[in-house]
């Protein structure tokens, strides 16, 4: 019996300049699990879409992840990068998944609830049915662990729910026609053709806050430019906007316990922990008792340390759109062979008719 390989797979949107929470939420893990996994990762254009974007915007947006990537350390050759819509197997397999997942599931979508705002009737119906595409992305090509900020958990839950639906709806027709996987559902023992996939959402900077309210999460929509590091941002502004962050009086304490209630210390805490590679209690095994003078200056010169290399090497690489276009052409490739393969597997056990 085989079981499924380990594959990670994740995506960013392309929606407006990156900052310090998709670099050391996401794309800093992506980096780290290239040495242990197949990874592949894609720029989620047609999520994108799910709200208004201008069409010149998205094609710069979209070769800016691209690049941000690339400089980050992601290695396009081994591993797999591309832009979504390239590879119309994720439209196709949504559609499927759009008739599994039942609207009470999407209903309880807390991001929906939260973009769509008060006025639903006039949100679009790809915004709600956008965890269904978010399925599809990650299990046209099975993957097996996904990194994520925490705010995407419940969208996995649902796309574990989808794959068990799946599997579940379809048990018969997946054992007749072979394509069965063994796996563990609890303590039960089952085929399935989908794995359950897994989120990744570990260490110390699993959400990184505005650094103007430590309740809300740093944002590019935020009108105030101080919350956020972008990614492009140069010394002198993370130096002013790490001075200018908003702290609570006193000192830091001596162990993480000590920044409950804190938001604004935790987050700051743990950014510097996210940066250094290491924990809040470590950051504060150096830094219990100092004030926020202190370690404020501390924090710049370490998030320039990480981030200026990467912003550097980033707008190297988006003088050259060639590169970049190739990259993603090159990756979509890869991608659709994967891709139409699970296609054509999901065609015959729903029962479509195929070439
Ligand atoms: N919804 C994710 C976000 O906003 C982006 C995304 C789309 C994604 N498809 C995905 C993330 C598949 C992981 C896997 O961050």
């Amino acid at each position: 019996m085989t079981s499924f390989k380990p594959i990670v797979f994740s995506g960013v949107q392309p929606t407006g300049n990156l900052h310090l929470g998709n670099y050391l939420g996401a794309i800093k893990k992506f980096v780290a699990l290239q040495q242990s996994h197949d990874c592949i990762y894609c720029v989620v254009d047609m999520h994108a879409i799910t709200v208004w974007q201008d069409p010149v915007e998205l094609m710069n947006s979209t070769r800016e992840v691209t690049a941000a990537f690339l400089a980050a350390g992601i290695d396009a050759e081994k591993h797999i990068v591309f832009n979504q819509s390239r590879v119309a197997q994720h439209a196709e397999l949504a559609w499927v998944f759009n008739c599994v997942a039942r609207m009470g599931w999407l209903n309880r979508m807390t991001q929906f609830k939260e973009k769509a705002g008060k006025d639903r009737e006039n949100a679009s119906v790809g915004l709600f049915s956008y965890p269904n595409l978010m399925a599809s992305d990650i299990l046209v090509y099975r993957a097996t662990h996904v990194p994520v900020g925490d705010d995407q958990k419940q969208h996995l839950e649902l796309c574990r729910d989808i794959a068990q639906k799946f599997n579940n709806d379809y048990s018969e027709r997946i054992a007749d026609l072979k394509l069965g996987v063994e796996m563990m559902v609890g303590r039960e023992k089952i085929n399935g053709y989908f794995p359950l996939t897994e989120p990744l959402i570990e260490g110390p900077a699993t959400r990184i806050m505005s650094l103007r309210d430590g309740t809300k999460k740093m944002s590019k929509s935020d009108p105030s430019d101080l919350s956020r590091i972008n990614l492009t941002d140069d010394t002198d502004a993370i130096a002013k906007k790490f001075r200018k962050a908003r702290t609570d009086p006193d000192a830091l304490p001596s162990e993480s316990a000590g920044l409950a209630g804190r938001p604004e210390a935790d987050n700051l805490v743990g950014i510097y922990a996210a940066l250094a590679d290491s924990s809040k209690d470590d950051v504060l095994r150096e830094f219990g008792g100092r004030q926020f003078s202190e370690f404020k200056p501390a924090l710049a010169d370490l998030a320039v340390a990480n981030l200026a290399p990467v912003a550097g090497e980033m707008r190297r690489i988006s003088r050259d759109l060639t590169y970049i276009d190739g990259v993603l052409g090159d990756g979509a490739a890869k991608a659709r062979t994967i891709a139409g393969e699970t296609m054509g597997h999901v065609r015959d056990i729903v029962g479509l008719l195929q070439d």
